[in-house]
């Protein structure tokens, strides 16, 4: 099987020739699309006397070469390319060849999102669209004319500014946009489409005036305001923290309901999955609200970390990707709660990278072979790159950090660079030396630290020992060079200092004199390195109550639950030490939103991670009955502080009403553990009286998972009121795809058939199909339907769109430390995948490596 070739870094090679502009032209029909590509084209130095395009499905019409026909001689088409013999030092080259837009389940090249034709290129689209140097290393300038029947597709959309637009006698008309600035293919775009539109405007810092737009279906341009504000507020903070401003006229963004990822970062004209643009608080949560600036940000931030400067090949993604991610989180903290964005982002980098690193597709951030590299776009690539990129900035310091990304781009602008020249940009204008640090781009797997601490004479003395664990094909791997920031307190609860250790060896020392007694350690502050904290002394009710470093306050909360259902699971006894700190927290008087993520209990992937061989049952049946538990011992003041922070007619999307929102969910959440009429009525009071959705989804929740009746009579009505918004009805599958109750995967089945889902949009699969993978009890359920029915569909799936099932196959990734009743049914059904003749790339991959 050619297909299933593993491409690797080593064998990279310069491209041989270079792309000095390209002119498309678009005819868009509905059953056919003609594609005319222009290029004008010289041989590097050494080059071969072939060019070799890429190519995928190709149906070509007709190539002329410097306007001359060519005939089947001088060209070979061959599985995935088009190779045109013998062409000289420099020429154009004129294809035009056909595709099918409307047949593309793929979403990947030039497709159909419902009426509206959109683009998704990267990584490798864009070969499916017309043959070209489909790499990130070949840059060239675009101009790109759309025709298209106008009463039907009044809007074409391209990248850049826009040139002109004629109308044609026959009903049809086009638009010409020109992109001055040079761009591998990955970023082309095009939208065509009967669109709906908000605009606004934005001054640069240098007084230059850009058009935006955001483009949705008609009817839900009030859907777009936050969006649009979010863009703005973008824009004026990569200014100010990064001194980088907008270089178009005009920024498009797009949003489409067919979409296989979050969003993307198309010059000048992004296009989004519709989830991270519409949104108001009839619809969507609190949560969403977050969401969507965060993803608005990073497709802006991309035009500099990502467009200006590219990446040479796509085993440098995290040099745009993680440096993105970083970018990101710093903004969401700046605008929002500094201390709940970083203790987010750290619970989502746990949840899934370190579940992913622990795991036979663990890679490194920069990996250096795939199969297919759509497999990549991983959290270890996202969420561990940020996190890299963040030690660096702990490393040098804010100032020394803005010299030297000023560095970076001035240097490489316009070039298409390696992670490598990031991090030389980062020490040349820091003066601090990297080279030990280049270890987190090459090595996989989380390392342990593990703490001893003793005291003498006023002497205390730190030990650390990295546990750095073995590459996934069992080669040793060094130890790391990380910032660890870390604080001493008294025992009156008085800070006594904060330092940032640089932690380099095997096994160091690091000594504090003259302390008046042996002190309290507050380790890892901020998460300051991306590894799992050993540590035999218990001091975690102190260190909540007295930490400084809100970070470490919440992870002693975590850590002494983890602890706390740990025991449970052994002995059935539940520390009455946590009870207690668990009532001091809930009578803190601190920030709303903060006070709820301390009050939450670990995952259960938390739980599983630390678990030798996994087995789901005692994790939730321990979290079920602490849960029960707290609720009982602590009702009167659960219940205050319920109708404390519960204004069900306020709407409002500042952080004091989203603060209330959070303690009054996570209190009906705890509370709704003990399942009694008390708890139903108010869910189910909630779910009538507030006007937000963070509130609706919440009640709606809790009574799917405790009462049967209460549950449907909601769910209907809010099946009745959105059936028509897919969008929002993410929400009802995902809610019925994820409860405990018994019966789970039945109702699954029969949702399949509902007439709003589909199985062609990948956010319908995500919500109902994905989420039940992630369903412990029922995915794991030990009569093996679970996995049997999951199987089924990312083979079924497959055969549509196989980035959408090998996204569902990662939910297989644990395979490997399940226990063995568990693994055999799951092995079972893995091999049943894997011995599906016409399997892609992207599934063959993910499953062939769980079962290595
Ligand atoms: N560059 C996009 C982003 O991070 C994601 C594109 C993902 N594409 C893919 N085929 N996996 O914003
Ligand atoms: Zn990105």
């Amino acid at each position: 099987m050619s297909q299933m070739k593993t491409i690797y870094l080593k064998d990279y090679k310069k491209p041989e020739f270079k792309i000095n502009s390209c002119e498309l032209h678009f005819d868009l029909f509905e059953e056919f699309t003609t594609v005319i590509n222009i290029m004008s084209i010289n041989k590097l130095e050494k080059s071969e006397n072939d060019i070799r395009l890429d190519a995928m499905d190709l149906e070509l019409i007709e190539i002329y070469l410097n306007d001359l026909k060519l005939n089947d001689t001088r060209y070979i088409i061959g599985e995935d390319s088009l190779t045109i013999l013998n062409v000289p030092e420099s020429f154009s080259l004129k294809i035009k060849n056909k595709i099918y837009p409307q047949n593309n389940t793929e979403l990947e090249g030039l497709y159909k999102s419902g009426s509206i034709f959109c683009t998704q290129n990267e990584p490798e689209g864009f070969r499916r669209i017309t043959p070209y140097l489909d790499r990130p290393d070949v840059m060239s300038v675009f101009t790109t004319t759309v025709i298209a029947q106008k009463d039907k597709y009044p809007i074409l959309l391209s990248n850049g500014n826009k040139q002109n637009c004629h109308d044609f006698m026959n009903g049809r008309h086009g638009t010409t946009w020109h992109d001055p600035h040079p761009k591998p293919s990955y970023l082309f775009a095009l939208v065509a489409g009967d669109l709906g539109c908000v605009n606004d405007e934005y001054t640069t810092a240098s007084g230059e005036h850009v058009e935006l737009n955001i483009y949705c279906d008609k009817g839900n341009e009030s859907q777009c305001s936050h969006a649009m504000k979010s863009l703005k507020e973008s824009m004026a903070w990569d200014e100010e923290k990064y001194g980088r401003e907008y270089d178009l006229e005009i920024y498009n963004i797009v949003a489409v309901d067919s979409f296989n990822m979050g969003a993307m970062e198309n010059k000048g004209l992004n296009i989004f999955n519709s989830h991270y643009v519409l949104a108001d608080e009839d619809r969507a949560t609190d949560a969403n609200f977050m969401g969507i600036q965060s993803v608005i940000a990073h497709e802006y931030f991309h035009n500099w970390t990502g467009n200006r400067i590219t990446c040479r090949d796509w085993f440098q993604l995290t040099l745009k990707e993680g440096l993105t991610v970083f970018r990101d989180q710093s903004f969401s903290a700046d605008l929002n709660s500094r201390e709940v964005q970083r203790i987010e982002d750290v619970k989502g980098l746990r949840d899934r990278q370190f579940v992913e690193d622990a795991s036979p597709t663990a890679h490194p951030i920069q990996p250096n072979s795939y199969m297919s590299i759509n497999n990549f776009y991983t959290s270890t690539v996202y969420e561990k790159g940020a996190e890299i990129i963040r030690m660096i900035h702990t490393l040098l310091g804010e100032e020394n950090y803005r010299k030297a990304t000023d560095l970076y781009f001035d240097t490489f602008d316009g070039q298409a660079v390696r992670t490598d020249d990031f991090l030389w940009a980062m020490s040349k204008a820091s003066r601090i030396d990297l080279t030990e640090f280049e270890t987190w781009y090459h090595q996989s797997g989380t390392p342990t630290l593990k703490v001893e601490e003793s005291f003498h004479n006023g002497i205390y003395k730190l030990t650390l020992t990295q546990r750095v664990p073995n590459a996934v094909d069992g080669s040793v791997q060094k130890p790391y060079y990380f910032p660890l920031k870390i604080g001493l307190i008294g025992l009156t609860g008085k800070e006594i200092l904060e330092r940032v250790l640089i932690v380099s060896k095997e096994k160091e020392e690091f000594v504090f004199e003259g302390l008046n007694s042996k002190p309290y350690l507050s380790i890892n502050r901020d998460f300051s390195a991306p590894v799992k904290i050993q540590q035999s002394t218990k001091e975690y009710a102190f260190l909540m109550k007295h930490d400084k470093n809100s970070f470490v306050r919440y992870e002693s909360a975590q850590s002494f639950a983890t602890e706390t259902l740990e025991e449970m699971m052994e002995s059935g006894n539940i520390d009455e030490e946590f009870l207690e700190a668990y009532g001091y927290i809930l009578n803190l008087d601190i920030e709303l939103s903060y006070k709820a993520l301390l009050l939450e209990l670990p995952s259960v992937s938390t739980l599983m991670q630390r678990q030798d061989v996994v087995d789901f049952v005692p994790i939730y049946l321990a979290k079920d009955r602490l849960e029960r538990e707290l609720a009982a011992l602590y009702k009167d003041k659960l219940q205050e502080l319920y109708k404390q922070n519960h204004k069900p007619k306020n709407k409002k999307l500042d952080a004091i009403s989203m603060g209330q929102r959070a303690i009054k969910n996570r209190v009906l959440r705890i509370l709704s553990a003990l399942e009694n009429r008390e708890v139903i009525d108010m869910a189910r009071e909630q779910y009538k009286e507030s006007l937000t959705m963070t509130d609706r989804v919440v009640a709606l929740d809790i009574l799917e998972n405790i009462t049967s009746e209460e549950g449907e009579v909601a769910l209907n009505d809010f099946y009745n009121r959105y059936k028509d918004d897919t969008l929002v009805m993410n929400k009802y599958f995902a809610i019925l795809a994820a409860s405990h109750r018994n019966g789970t995967l039945e109702r699954v089945i029969v949702l399949e058939n509902d007439e709003v889902y589909d199985e062609k949009v990948p956010n319908l699969v995500r919500s109902l199909i994905g989420v039940f993978a992630r369903n412990y009890k029922h995915f794991h359920a030990i009569d093996g339907r679970g996995y049997s029915f999951v199987a089924h569909k990312i083979i079924e799936i497959d055969k549509i769109n196989p980035q959408m099932a090998s996204g569902l196959a990662s939910a297989f990734k644990i395979y490997e430390r399940l226990n063995n009743e568990n693994k055999e049914l799951m092995k079972k059904e893995l091999d049943r995948v894997l011995a599906v003749p016409s399997l892609s790339k992207n599934v063959y991959e993910i499953i062939s490596k769980i079962l290595k």
